[in-house]
């Protein structure tokens, strides 16, 4: 708690107009005089795991050079766990897997040496790795001097396989800092350079209040995964940590997945933008041979990069998150901000903030610099953007001292009434220019469209002749979906602006945002809503959609149970002999508790006065889960996942009821074989009568609604 003070104080120093200049002395951080911005560089374990081996590292090296990342900042080559033989030599000295590194470290240091770059090697606080290869564990500082001989310029330290049993009375979190605490020292005497990169992020670790003084960065959140949902839970567990970080010490919210394939490349924009705006390292962890065009331009994007890297140091801050719709705001050296506005929901929103809410001071206008899209443009205060799911936009704001002859800064929002609607439904869609410039905008026409088969009826006038500087014309349409159509679907709405601003050829900007449309649950199924947010529901044909958000089914790590979903279910259908069964299409969801299955508990809609319930679902990682009520307590404590399994949808589950017993299968082949979950026995209060039986979803964080999808839902 101390030192969590300590670092508020030392932010709110920073604040100060001396500190702003680059001019006051940063408090010391680990005292390596090393990562005085954060690490930049490569890490081949979302590549290749295990797999590691010496023509790899030197492979990548020299792509790095061959594609610009050097060039782009990126220094570190970092080897992650498996480059050791399975054991110690007979000095007790660390071995390089002789297959794999046949000519040792050293050789490898000194290729990557000579492209000037530098070298990372893993290590680990136990006995062993967590790939079960040899810990450092007694051995620190041997290892550190070996490092050091070796030429090693960057060492990760993990925490698995500790023995806690020789510290006997002792918290995790108190072993783990006098473990990391020994091994920088080792490194400091070492008598060569090294980064330190502490890895102890488990619930209760909290390593951002202890690993300051002693590592350069920290991990904040545990593995990272290549989907939109696991890298918002890494954003979100590391966004508040601010204070934390300074010159020399870091927030790590794991490492960089761009090129992975498991995202979009405007989520992968996101990634760079928000990892940049946390003043997050930049570690690479791809194959660089394959990496596509669109991708190395993500990495390469040198003003975004600059945010990252800026000197002042300080990680962005969030000034707005209602409703996930983020406004961070980071203070540059050169006086600066960098703003992100960022999009966490699946719909097309606008954000704005203000030139002074982000921190800048009162002004008569301000240049805004787009740093994916390269625009700039001026502002007269308003610091707006129409944001696509999943996506950001990010500026580079400045006061403009004099008059400039940038364009206006003008942003197209399209504003749906009711963004979800039952097949048949209208809504209200609002389109709206606004003119967040000081010069005028003149000749404007607002053009709209919707999908085939849609109604669309004109409300008013969609034309203007000027749009004042810090005004908006704002044109109203009203849509109809189809009467015909499956449970859920997604239909694009379109808007255009064509206007012709001072200085500037003819203008166009566009915007689309996409209606969800559900078709209502007919009889004899019924929806629950256990969350505490709207939840939306369709059914049509065999075919089922769930849109939730909320902590989902699993008793989350050291906070109260919530025990909450969408569900679509038949009441008192599971007899207590029945087998019910589903496919699953569409999983999006993200938070390890977050998922998609068969539920099945005495009353859906109180899950609190419902004693006993199982699920059987498959989460956000693509772990097929069961959770159940085993102590007979209000709420679902129990849980089993698949381990080392990781599946795509459809996957089909099938869970067959005995009395109190369920047994839990799932096949990813139609259903030609069934594998095996678990066998669970919940707690007998429900085991005699028949129970409510369906399907559920729930995204696994409260700041995040997805809509999950199933087809041949069979109860019998
Ligand atoms: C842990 C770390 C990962 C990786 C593996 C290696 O899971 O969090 O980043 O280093 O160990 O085994």
């Amino acid at each position: 708690m101390r030192i969590r003070r300590r670092h508020v104080w030392l932010l709110a120093a920073c604040l100060t107009a001396a500190c702003l200049g680059g001019l006051a002395p940063i408090a010391a951080a680990e005292n390596n005089g090393l990562a005085t911005t954060p690490p930049m560089g490569w890490n081949d374990w979302y590549s290749v795991f295990c797999g590691v081996n010496a023509p790899l590292v030197e492979q990548t090296a020299q792509a790095m050079v061959n594609n610009g990342m050097k060039a782009a900042g990126y220094d570190y080559v970092n080897i992650d766990d498996c480059w050791m033989a399975p054991s110690r030599d007979s000095s007790g000295n660390l071995v390089a897997d002789p297959t794999r590194f046949p000519d040792g470290i050293k050789a490898v240091a000194d290729y990557v040496h000579g492209l000037g770059l530098k070298l990372g090697l893993y290590e680990d606080a136990g006995t062993t790795t967590c790939a079960h290869l040899p810990g450092s564990y007694g051995h620190e500082a041997q290892d550190a001097a070996l490092f050091a001989s070796w030429g090693v310029d960057y060492v990760k330290y993990d925490r698995c396989n500790i023995p806690f049993g020789d510290f006997p009375g002792q918290r995790q979190q108190q072993v783990e800092q006098t473990l990391f605490a020994r091994m920088s020292a080792a490194l400091g005497a070492s008598g060569r350079a090294m980064v330190f990169s502490a890895v102890a992020p488990d619930p209760g670790d909290d390593p951002w209040a202890w690993s300051g003084p002693i590592a350069n960065l920290w991990r904040t959140t545990s593995d990272i995964q290549d989907n939109f949902g696991a890298m918002l839970v890494n954003f979100d567990g590391t966004v508040d940590l601010s204070a934390d970080a300074r010159p020399g010490a870091w927030n790590d919210p794991d490492m960089l997945q761009i090129g992975n394939g498991g995202s979009s490349p405007l989520e992968y924009r996101t990634e760079f933008s928000l990892w940049a705006e946390m003043a997050a390292p930049l570690i690479a962890s791809t194959n660089l041979s394959t990496l596509s065009p669109a991708a190395l331009r993500i990495y390469e994007n040198s003003s975004v990069i600059a945010v990252d890297q800026d000197p002042l140091g300080a990680q962005g801050v969030p000034i707005a998150r209602a409703g996930g719709r983020w406004v961070l705001t980071k203070p540059l050296q050169n006086g600066d901000r960098s703003v992100v506005l960022f999009n966490s929901t699946n719909t097309a929103t606008r954000i704005a903030t203000t030139a002074t809410a982000v921190g800048l001071p009162p002004a008569h206008a301000y240049r805004l610099q787009d740093l994916w899209s390269n625009a700039v443009t001026e502002t007269g205060g308003l610091l707006s953007a129409f944001v696509p799911a999943h996506a950001v936009v990010m500026y580079r704001v400045s006061v403009a001292h004099r008059p400039t002859a940038l364009s206006p800064q003008v942003v197209l929002s399209l504003a749906p009434a009711a963004p979800q609607l039952d097949l048949g439904q209208s809504t209200v869609v609002r389109e709206t220019f606004e003119n967040d410039g000081v010069s005028m905008v003149k000749g404007l026409k607002l053009t709209f469209r919707v999908a085939p088969g849609w109604g669309l009826k004109r409300l008013g006038p969609a034309r203007a002749k000027r749009v004042a500087p810090g005004r908006r014309f704002t044109c109203a349409f009203r849509i109809t979906a189809p009467l015909a159509g499956s449970a859920v679907a997604l239909a694009p709405v379109s808007g255009g602006a064509i206007y012709d601003p001072p200085a500037q050829d003819l203008r166009r900007t566009s915007a689309i945002v996409s209606e969800r449309v559900f078709a209502v649950v007919p009889g004899p199924f019924e929806v629950a809503n256990t969350t505490s947010y709207a939840a939306t529901f369709g059914a049509r044909d065999g075919g089922f959609a769930i849109s939730a958000r909320g902590a989902g089914v699993l008793q989350p790590i050291a906070a109260a149970p919530t025990d909450s979903y969408g569900a679509i279910y038949e009441r008192q259908r599971a007899a207590p002999s029945s087998t019910a069964q589903v496919t699953v299409t569409y999983d999006p969801a993200g938070g390890k508790a977050g998922g998609a299955g068969l539920i099945e508990r005495e009353a859906m809609t109180a899950p609190a006065g419902s004693p006993a319930g199982v699920a059987l679902f498959i989460n956000g990682s693509g772990s097929i889960v069961m959770s159940w009520n085993a102590s007979g307590g209000r709420y679902v404590d129990s849980r089993f996942a698949v381990q080392n399994v990781i599946v795509h949808v459809p996957v089909m589950l099938r869970l067959v009821r005995s009395g109190s017993t369920y047994t839990g299968y799932y096949s990813t082949n139609q259903g030609v074989t069934w594998l095996l979950v678990d066998t669970v026995t919940v707690a007998s209060a429900a085991s005699a009568g028949n129970q409510d039986v369906g399907v559920f979803h729930a995204s696994g964080l409260s700041t995040w609604t997805t809509t999950a999808t199933f087809t041949d839902l069979l109860l019998q």
